[in-house]
């Protein structure tokens, strides 16, 4: 069993093989946060890109829960330098874990660290985990190769649906045209009022226009693929 638990923006806990794995931890300074960097205990930290609202607690949760950051080579190699364990893939490349497998995916977007480090390209992430396939799309423009990540099939998709920064409700319909995941569910909306969204409004598009499920979950709730 894979569980999926949302703690507002970008930020995905994701429990499966016995491991946990916390995706863009951006907790202090969220409104929408329902925890605290300090509840955080987890295996890897995967970081899709340099802006704060996803690089957030990464340096924290991950010394604090002795875990492996997950990311492109230069972030990698910054937090490395900052006393953190690392994996560094790059686009394209995946790697086997003992949760399974990760591979980082192109996005469309910038990628820069809070103190204006260069971070390299921005990433999504493909996961494999317990024989599920889960796509976090990170902070992106609509692309057409969404199709390529999706054409093996997809458990869920987490998907930016705040416009402004990423893509915003139109384009992201597109995207579950795109990538044909059996469940969709929304992110990067409501943080802050640039990126105000009505999910709900997603969501009848959704099982309107295509066979996806789509999920919306409330900072603290939980999602589990069964
Ligand atoms: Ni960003
Ligand atoms: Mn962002």
């Amino acid at each position: 069993m894979v569980t999926l638990t949302y703690f507002g923006h970008s930020c995905f806990l994701i429990e499966g093989a016995g491991r946990k794995i916390l995706i863009d931890p951006f907790i202090t300074g969220n409104p929408l946060a329902p925890v605290k960097k300090e509840q955080l205990k987890v295996d890897y930290v995967i970081i899709t890109h340099g802006h704060g609202d996803h690089f957030g607690d990464s340096i924290f949760i991950a010394k604090n829960s002795n875990a492996v950051v997950i990311s492109n080579f230069e972030i990698a190699s910054y937090v490395e330098k900052q006393g953190c364990k690392m994996h560094p893939l790059h686009i394209g490349g995946a790697a086997e874990f003992d949760f399974g497998r990760a591979k980082l995916t192109i996005a469309h977007h910038g990628s820069s660290l809070p103190d204006g480090t260069y971070g390299g390209s921005p990433a999504g992430v493909l996961l494999e985990i317990d024989g599920r396939r889960i796509y976090h799309a990170g902070d992106t423009a609509l692309f057409y190769d969404m199709k390529l990540i999706g054409e093996k099939g997809l458990d869920v998709a987490l998907l930016p649906i705040g416009d402004n920064f990423t893509m915003g409700p139109e384009d992201a319909l597109e995207a579950v045209k795109l990538t044909a995941p059996a469940v969709v569910i929304p992110m990067h909306y409501g943080t802050f009022d640039l990126v105000k969204q009505d999910p709900q409004a997603f969501k009848q598009a959704v099982e309107k226009e295509t066979d996806a499920k789509c999920i919306v979950l409330k900072p603290g709730e939980s999602y589990q693929l069964r």
